[in-house]
């Protein structure tokens, strides 16, 4: 019974629709950048309704997400500093940031030197004493001349950013005492490997006994075994994120080789 019925219904259906019923074809429903009739400004793209957060977007946290407790910045990382999480503030910060604070954050990036307006050291004592959450604020809001990077980089990047420019404060201005003294005898017998910026510095700071001829081998690792008591500022010094062994004969004296390949 119910079968037969059924049966009946579809060819009904199927008659009476015949050639005009186009339902699953022209469905109410706009296509990205459709025209609108039924809005006053013709779009079919909405704005979001104000005051409202998409599932899993409700940024609670204020100190994580701006950086300030209240309007103060926040004193410490709200995340735990792992390697990980350096080496992905070292990429993110040579992408944002070295254009113009150069890859030592001593404000000499390749913009800057084609003419922007020079940003201040990360070396000063005021911005070394500045608590982290006001670093974070920075690229979140931008400062001054600088635009801000919330765009580009998220708050997670934000912080490795952060964490990455504290290590960078650390590396210009540690002390022999600040290495561990069993440490201490492996570092002085360790081979410094020179950058591009001091290789062009033995001839005309005076090269030290002992120290070879500025050239291609002195790039090699390994080439110079001690460094001269009038060595150049800490910043000329390789650091990770130089390959070891950059082509340092080609380097003109003052860019790093970093700043030549950027
Ligand atoms: C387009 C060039 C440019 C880029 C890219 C840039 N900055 Fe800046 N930054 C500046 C300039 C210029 C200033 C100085 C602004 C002023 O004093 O008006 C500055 C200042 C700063 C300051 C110091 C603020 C103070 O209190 O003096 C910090 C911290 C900073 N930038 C961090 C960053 C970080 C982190 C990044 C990468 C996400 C970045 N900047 C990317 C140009 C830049």
């Amino acid at each position: 019974m119910a079968p037969r019925m059924a049966a009946w219904a579809l060819a009904v259906g199927t008659l009476g629709g015949l050639g005009c019923r186009q339902d699953m074809h022209d469905q109410p429903k706009y296509k990205p950048f459709r025209r609108s009739d039924f809005f006053g400004d013709e779009r079919s793209a909405r704005p979001l309704v104000e005051d409202t957060v998409a599932r899993g977007q409700l940024r609670e946290d204020a100190a994580y997400f701006t950086g300030k407790q209240g309007t103060a910045p926040v004193d410490v990382l709200p995340v735990p500093v792992t390697p990980a999480l350096l080496r992905r503030g070292q990429e993110r910060f040579t992408i944002y940031c070295t254009p113009c604070h150069g890859q030592t954050g001593r404000g000499d990036g390749m913009v800057v030197q084609r003419g922007y307006r020079r940003p201040p050291s990360f070396h000063i004592d005021r911005l070394r004493n500045e608590k982290a959450g006001y670093l974070y604020d920075v690229m979140t809001s931008g400062f001054g001349a600088m635009p801000d990077y919330a765009t580009q980089v998220a708050p997670p990047d934000r912080w490795a950013i952060v964490a990455y420019v504290r290590a960078l404060q650390l590396s210009e201005n540690a002390r022999l005492e600040d290495v561990p003294a069993e440490e201490r005898a492996a570092l002085a017998a360790a081979p410094l490997v020179p950058s591009a910026g001091e290789v062009t510095t033995p001839g005309a700071a005076g090269s030290a006994p002992g120290l070879p001829p500025p050239g291609p081998a002195a790039g090699a690792p390994g080439a110079v075994p001690a460094r001269p008591a009038s060595e150049p500022p800490p910043s000329q010094r390789p650091r990770a994120n130089e390959p070891a062994g950059a082509p340092a004969a080609t380097a003109s004296p003052h860019r790093s080789p970093g700043q030549e390949r950027r």
